[in-house]
């Protein structure tokens, strides 16, 4: 197999609110960082990421910095609206998209006109990959049919690897660390990153 370089540039963009943008680039941040020197730009008004990782160990910018950062991943939290302007800038500069999407259909069309613009950018710059991924699947449990089915309705690859509805995302959160840094109790959260990760170089 062939492997690809990680993305330089990784926006994690949805214009649906509440999918996990700020999770899944907090964590993909962490999981980076342990690869290369990293950071995470945020470009969401709100500001959930930067005050996630306050105490924590992956370096966050905010403002005009997250445009100059030099590392060799940067990951980007991007406000959940495609119109707003650094949602539009991440869009075009990226590397890759990952769009963060609940396990329900009904979530996943929300995200269609998204999709469209990825699309779009994708018809001018080939290079730029992208890719849909589920978070907040239940443990234990599968896709159901009907998702799979409109997961393959969009012009998007969904990621094999799936994120799933894991309390120590929250708890991270709340002690201002990644997954990595909570020990045994987060292994299977951490696999859940791991494996995102190792598919974007596949
Ligand atoms: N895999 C997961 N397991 C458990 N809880 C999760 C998971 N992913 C996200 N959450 C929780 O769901 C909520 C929404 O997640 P998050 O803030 O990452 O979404 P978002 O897309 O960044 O939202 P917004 O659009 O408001 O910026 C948060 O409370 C977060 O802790
Ligand atoms: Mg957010």
């Amino acid at each position: 197999m062939t492997w690809r370089a990680l993305p330089r540039r990784l926006a994690v963009l949805n214009a649906k609110g509440g999918t996990g943008k700020t999770t899944l680039a907090v964590q993909l941040a962490a999981g980076l960082a342990r690869r290369g020197p990293t950071a995470l730009g945020d470009l969401d008004p709100q500001g959930s990421a930067a005050q996630w990782l306050r105490a924590g160990g992956v370096p966050v910018h905010d403002g005009e910095a997250v445009w100059r950062v030099d590392a060799a991943h940067l990951v980007w939290d991007c406000p959940p609206s495609v119109e707003h302007p650094a949602a539009q800038r991440a869009l075009r500069e990226a590397d890759a998209v990952l769009v963060p999407v609940l396990p329900s259909p009904l979530d996943l069309w929300a995200s269609w006109r998204l999709v469209e613009a990825i699309r779009a950018e994708q018809a001018r710059r080939a290079a730029l990959r992208a890719w849909l991924v589920v978070n907040q699947l239940e443990p234990g449990s599968a896709l159901s049919a009907a998702m799979h089915e409109a997961l393959r309705e969009f012009e998007l690859p969904a990621l094999r690897a799936v994120v799933r509805r894991r309390a120590v995302y929250r708890s991270a959160a709340l002690q201002g660390v990644s997954v990595y840094d909570l020990g045994p109790r987060a292994a299977a959260a951490v696999a859940d990153i791991e494996a995102v990760i190792e598919e974007m170089q596949a």
